[in-house]
């Protein structure tokens, strides 16, 4: 994996916190209500406080109406939490196929994590772990993520 600010990490790599900061996400992960899909998506999200908000997939039989791990957890997060920044978040899954190359957020997640990043104006980590045995990839921050993301200017603001 090349891309800027993308990394594969091995299990040395990985500090103390982000170790429990995965383990909170594959916890998490077990809590999804994901019948529909069967795949179990979790989140967790340390904040610079300390605090780790967690979130899973929330399915709904009307299938738009359901909302994935990562932004159950942000949303969460900035209810509970407002104004604390998010430094990283663990992002994983439990089923589905082992994914090698590291789970990825959909692109609707990610447009909501740049704006988290963006309001808090740090950078907010990812680590992704495609399944317990899959290699943790870390990136640097959720802009790497989605280039050309659509901002408040794109309406005419900020
Ligand atoms: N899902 C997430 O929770 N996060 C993502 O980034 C991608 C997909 C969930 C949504 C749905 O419940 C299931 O995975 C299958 O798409």
């Amino acid at each position: 994996m090349n891309t800027a600010g993308i990394r594969q990490l091995n299990l040395n790599e990985i500090s103390e916190e982000d170790q429990t900061l995965l383990q909170a996400a594959f916890s998490a992960a077990e809590q999804a209500y994901a019948p529909h899909s069967r795949f179990h998506v979790g989140a967790a999200a340390r904040l610079s406080n300390g605090e780790i908000v967690i979130g899973s997939n929330q399915e709904n039989v009307a299938f738009p109406s359901g909302l994935c791990a990562e932004r159950v957890a942000a949303f969460a997060a900035g209810a509970q939490h407002p104004g604390v920044p998010i430094e990283a978040m663990a992002i994983v899954t439990t089923n589905g196929e082992k994914v090698e190359s590291g789970f990825s957020p959909c692109g609707g997640c990610r447009q909501v994590l740049v704006e988290s990043e963006h309001r808090q104006q740090s950078p907010l980590r990812l680590l992704l772990q495609g399944g317990r045995e899959a290699q943790v990839v870390e990136v640097d921050n959720c802009d790497v993520l989605l280039p050309m993301a659509f901002h408040a200017t794109g309406l005419g603001r900020g």
